[in-house]
């Protein structure tokens, strides 16, 4: 009973167009593709609409959801102000893989924010999900469109996998291009704080606007909590446990064999030349990290626990793009070796 629909950025399909825009107006909850992942949208001022979103994710109810606009107008209408800093974010980096956190209105369902008093608002860069949103020209509260806990969907398969039967509709709009979600920026502190890496780098943030921080959270060290809530959770599991590997893959690959393992590796194209093993699965190049992100979650939904006992995965270090990559990387693994 879930609606399927095709749409290509050439051929912005118009019929899908209006009815899955319809189909948001009425507070149902359909899936359509960004630039970073795919989302899982719902009228984000109707609260049964975006309980539906937490139901069909089985998405913990503390978890604030990303409010997604066409346009600044429309962002506009949903927060108190918009400080200086916050403006020149958006002229640099808008639309794209950017969510900044904004002093909210209220306009919103109370269960979007979780309780809190602030907002995550993003306008994606992706041709379809920006038809969709100019479209229904409501504010679209949307997460990935995976189960939680599962890594986020890059290709139409991985929602069709994960919500199939639970939602009203899916949007086929082929694979997304950034492959990871977008930098979440608290913009409501004098100076501004990645609470989540992503599209969007620390770097680049920099060069625009001086100075930003970093969630002290998000290193590691156990004694600071992550201040966005979503980052405390389990993520982006795969099938089997999965190990980064820092050096020696295939001595350490060798050694789970003989003990037994089934091992599966995910590896870049020039680790992947100097192994020898069975199951590789390639993630990118090592010459440009953001092959790696478009490729990383579809690398973790391939091997499945009836193959593999065990995945060991490359390491790569935290600079630019890799700071998203090891983030993500480093709350799938169950270890580092
Ligand atoms: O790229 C993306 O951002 C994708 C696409 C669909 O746009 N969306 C996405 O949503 O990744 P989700 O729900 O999977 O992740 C939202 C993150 C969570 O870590 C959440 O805790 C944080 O943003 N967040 C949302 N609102 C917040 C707020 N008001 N304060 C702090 N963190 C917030
Ligand atoms: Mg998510």
């Amino acid at each position: 009973e879930t609606k399927h629909w095709t749409v290509s950025e050439q051929s912005l399909n118009k019929q899908a167009m209006s009815e899955a825009a319809v189909l948001l107006k009425q507070g149902e909850a359909v899936a359509f593709p960004t630039e970073t992942v795919y989302g899982l949208g719902a009228d984000a001022t109707n609260e049964k609409a975006v309980r539906k979103i937490f139901e069909a994710k089985g998405r913990p109810s503390d978890n604030p959801l990303i409010v997604h606009v066409a346009n600044t107008n429309q962002l506009e209408d949903l927060v108190e102000e918009v400080p200086d800093v916050a403006h020149k974010l958006l002229e640099a980096f808008s639309p794209g893989p950017l969510t900044l956190i904004l002093k909210s209105k209220g306009t919103v369902a109370p269960n979007v924010s979780a309780g809190l008093d602030s907002i995550g608002i993003r306008i994606p860069s992706h041709p379809v999900g920006l038809r969709l949103l100019e479209e229904a020209a409501i504010p679209i509260a949307a997460p990935s469109a995976n189960i939680s806990g599962r890594p986020s969907p890059t290709r139409a398969e991985h929602v069709v996998h994960d919500l199939d039967g639970r939602i009203a509709g899916i949007m086929d709009g082929g694979p997304t291009g950034i492959g990871l979600e977008s930098t979440v920026l608290d913009c409501t502190e004098a100076v501004p704080v990645i609470l989540r890496p992503g599209g969007v780098t620390a770097e680049a943030i920099q060069r625009v606007i001086g100075t930003v921080m970093i969630d002290p959270g998000l290193a590691g060290e156990q004694k600071e909590k992550p201040k966005a809530p979503g980052m405390k959770y389990t993520h982006y599991a795969p099938e089997a446990p999965l190990y980064l590997v820092k050096e020696n893959m295939q001595q350490q690959a060798d050694k789970l064999a003989e003990a037994g393992e089934k091992v599966g590796i995910i590896a870049t194209e020039e680790l992947a030349a100097t192994l020898d093993s069975e199951r590789i699965q390639i993630c990118g190049t090592r010459k440009n990290l953001a092959t790696v992100a478009e490729h990383l979650y579809d690398a973790l939904r391939h091997f499945k626990k009836s193959d593999v006992s065990v995945i060991l995965c490359e390491s790569f270090s935290k600079q630019d793009v890799g700071a998203a990559i090891m983030n993500r990387l480093e709350k799938a693994a169950t270890g580092v070796m």
